[in-house]
């Protein structure tokens, strides 16, 4: 009986987001597209314990409230459904920071669902860790396998992988944006939308059209071996990802009372893409729920992009980042 297991995780930004819920098992709206990134790294350590409660620390600190409840009720479905036994501390960090709102949940969840699975009583298919991570948190599912990867509504595989992140040839710069601390959490956030936002129909509808458009691209222009995609496709890409982010924002502005995650630095962002692009640099952004921006483009353009988005007013820091790989056991014993 293995008594430890350290599990690791990339966390993913969505390229079509995911912004609403089924009723479910956190069973999303609209199915959506992550990138998962080598340079956002969670490490969570599960071990068994002979104490009568799960304890959690997070980042060196031992979790209270809501976070702890979070993770508790999460660890008790798990033993609801007869796949563990006994209690478990559960000590997580990551490599970048927490607090900024960065896709946390994303890495989060599926590094503690590839921890838990390694003491499952029965073996667990990716598929079925995917489950298990989007019930800790949707955009976790995209994060067990790697690269480029989606995240489905249906009855089917809850999510799978697009793409492998060497045959992805696309790289994020994550701009952290001066900010404060963000308000409405995602879970709380889509709710509200869902309940209160006269554009939440249009937004789900639109997702859908968007995710299919980009799972096409894809499929025709990501192969083992291409170095880069070709400009009109690339270009396609961009402005697809951009227009679903700021549809997602539009609904979320629009709910009663609205959900308005940008920081002034944010829209300077957006626009310095603009800007870039007209200057022959091919970068889009997206936003999550904060006022973080993510830029997308061509892994060449990588290293440029970084350089300039480092020297924007209210960018506080930036992360560059290539494809990461899928969640993994990187420890037993
Ligand atoms: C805006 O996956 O954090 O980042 O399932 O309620 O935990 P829960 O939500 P979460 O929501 C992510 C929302 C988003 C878009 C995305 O990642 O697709």
């Amino acid at each position: 009986m293995i008594q430890r297991a350290v599990a690791q995780a990339q966390a993913n930004i969505a390229l079509i987001k995911y912004w609403g819920k089924r009723k479910e098992n956190n069973a999303p709206a609209t199915p959506s597209i992550g990138l998962c990134l080598e340079a956002l790294t969670t490490t969570t350590s599960v071990e068994r314990t002979s104490a009568r409660r799960d304890s959690v620390m997070l980042d060196g600190q031992a979790a209270r409230g809501e976070a702890l409840r979070r993770i508790v009720a999460y660890v008790d479905a798990w033993r609801t459904a007869g796949l563990l036994e006994g209690n478990f501390h559960i000590a997580s960090s990551n490599d970048f920071p927490t607090a900024a709102g960065l896709a946390s949940s994303s890495s989060g969840f599926a590094a503690l669902a590839t921890g838990l699975g390694a003491f499952s009583r029965r073996p667990l298919s990716a598929s079925r860790l995917a489950h298990w991570a989007r019930r800790g948190s949707g955009s976790a599912a995209r994060s067990i396998f790697g690269g480029l990867a989606y995240l489905a509504t249906g009855q089917g595989s809850p999510a799978g992988l697009l793409a492998a992140p060497r045959d992805v040839p696309l790289g994020m710069v994550v701009c952290v944006v001066d900010a404060p601390q963000k308000s409405v959490g995602s879970r709380e956030g889509m709710e509200r939308s869902r309940a209160a936002s006269p554009y939440y129909s249009s937004w789900t509808a639109q997702g859908r059209l968007d995710y299919r458009e980009l799972a096409e691209l894809v499929l025709e222009h990501f192969k083992p071996g291409r170095a880069r995609l070709p400009a009109a496709a690339f270009r396609r890409l961009g402005e697809l990802v951009e227009s679903n982010c700021l549809a997602m924002h539009a609904c979320m502005l629009a709910t009663r009372p609205p959900l308005l995650y940008w920081a002034p630095a944010t829209l300077a962002v957006l626009r310095a893409a603009a800007q870039w692009r007209g200057e022959g640099l091919a970068v889009y952004g997206t936003v999550d729920a904060g006022p973080h921006v993510a830029l997308v483009c061509q892994q060449r353009d990588l290293a440029r992009t970084a350089q300039l988005a480092r020297e924007l007013p209210g960018v506080a820091r930036i992360i560059p980042s290539c494809p990461g790989a899928a969640a993994r056991i990187i420890e037993q014993a």
